[in-house]
């Protein structure tokens, strides 16, 4: 009777301690590029002034397919506590200290790697000790596509390669301008890379048409994006010797890319900063303001979406 009673007192004790102090999210979700420095944050209550010598915070990932945790970082009574971190994150993890004193556990790593993926632990002991979950999604967009062009003058026919790294796994689909489909043969082959990232080769053999643009596109659908290429065949003008193929190609360096996704994204922070400017007018994050630039090539593109998830940070919670 009385161990149960005790139980119960515990019981409501612990769970007094945890409505007192509670560890909160902004996010519960981030989404990051393969290669990219990507900061994640919980926050604590602090009174005016923070007692670092009280502070403990601990981060662990798990990985989806994964059974045991990994420890990211440790702060321990004020102290960095490196002794056990997992090797996978030695040298790419850290902790904002200067955030700490906002009551923001900032944890910054650096040029992500597929296997980061996955639900960090943020916990926090602090007078008081909570936690709470973030997921992390990491994707690597088929961004740089390297081309090569190859003539076989005695078949008359041309071998276009596409190449490109990313994850995850990309079809490849090659059309002339007019979308249709190109008479000729593909052959798409891919190989892992050791950092888990598939290399996507796609081959066309086909006999081209001079009045013809030629594209190939790799076409991801769990990222919901696209990036072309285009070969722009053009006749050639000199009759220069006497083959019969008398066509060159000019490889443009004209990459579309339709980034449904992250055009909603941003979208969203477009509409975001402007609610925010009005709060706050002189704190932004300098790279933001290029905004209106729709055709921009891919690497701009994809820097601001990395952006996106930095400024938020560095804009929202903890400024
Ligand atoms: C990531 O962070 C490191 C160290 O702070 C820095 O040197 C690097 O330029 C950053 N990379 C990007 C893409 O921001
Ligand atoms: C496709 O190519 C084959 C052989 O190269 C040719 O016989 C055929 O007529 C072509 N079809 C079209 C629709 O151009
Ligand atoms: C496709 O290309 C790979 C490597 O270049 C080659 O091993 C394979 O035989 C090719 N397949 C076809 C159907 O041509
Ligand atoms: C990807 O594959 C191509 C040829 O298939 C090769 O030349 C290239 O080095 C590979 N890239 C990586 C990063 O493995
Ligand atoms: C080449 O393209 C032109 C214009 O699109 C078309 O009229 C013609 O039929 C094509 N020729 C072949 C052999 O496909
Ligand atoms: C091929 O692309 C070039 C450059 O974008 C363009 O000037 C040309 O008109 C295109 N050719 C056709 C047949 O669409």
């Amino acid at each position: 009777m009385f161990r149960i009673l005790s139980i119960l007192i515990l019981e409501v004790q612990l769970y007094l301690i945890r409505a007192f102090f509670t560890v909160e999210v902004p996010r519960l979700q981030y989404i990051t590029e393969y290669g990219s420095n990507v900061t994640m944050e919980c926050r604590f209550p602090v009174d005016s002034q923070l007692n670092l010598k009280d502070l403990s915070v601990s981060w662990e990932q798990k990985g989806l397919k994964e059974q045991k945790s990994k420890e990211v970082y440790t702060l321990q009574k004020g102290e960095e506590d490196l002794k056990s971190q997992h090797r996978d994150y030695r040298g790419r993890a850290t902790l904002l200290r200067d955030k700490l004193n906002l009551g923001c556990s900032v944890l910054q790593i650096t040029s992500v790697k597929l296997m980061d993926a996955g639900s960090y632990r943020c916990l926090i002991d602090y007078r008081g000790a909570d936690y709470k979950y973030i997921t992390l999604e990491v994707k690597a967009s088929y961004t740089r596509i390297n081309v090569q062009i190859m003539s076989e003058p005695a078949e008359e026919e041309l071998v276009l390669t596409c190449q490109s790294e990313g994850y995850p796994l990309a079809e490849v689909f090659w059309q002339n301008e007019k979308n249709l489909k190109v008479n000729g043969s593909v052959n798409t082959t891919y190989t892992l890379t050791t950092d888990g990232l598939y290399n996507v080769t796609s081959m066309l053999t086909f006999k081209p048409n001079a009045s013809e643009n030629y594209s190939c596109t790799f076409w991801s659908k769990e990222l919901n994006e696209k990036t072309s290429y285009i070969f722009t065949l053009a006749r050639q003008t000199a009759v220069v010797g006497k083959k019969s193929l008398n066509l060159f190609v000019i490889p443009t360096c004209v990459i579309v890319v339709v980034l449904i996704s992250a055009l909603t994204i941003f979208l969203k922070r477009k509409s975001f900063t402007k609610l925010h400017a009005k709060k706050d007018k002189k704190r932004k994050c300098p790279q933001l303001q290029k905004e209106d630039n729709r055709h921009l090539n891919p690497e701009t593109q994809d820097l601001i979406m990395t952006n996106v998830t930095d400024s938020r940070d560095c804009t929202d919670v903890c400024p």
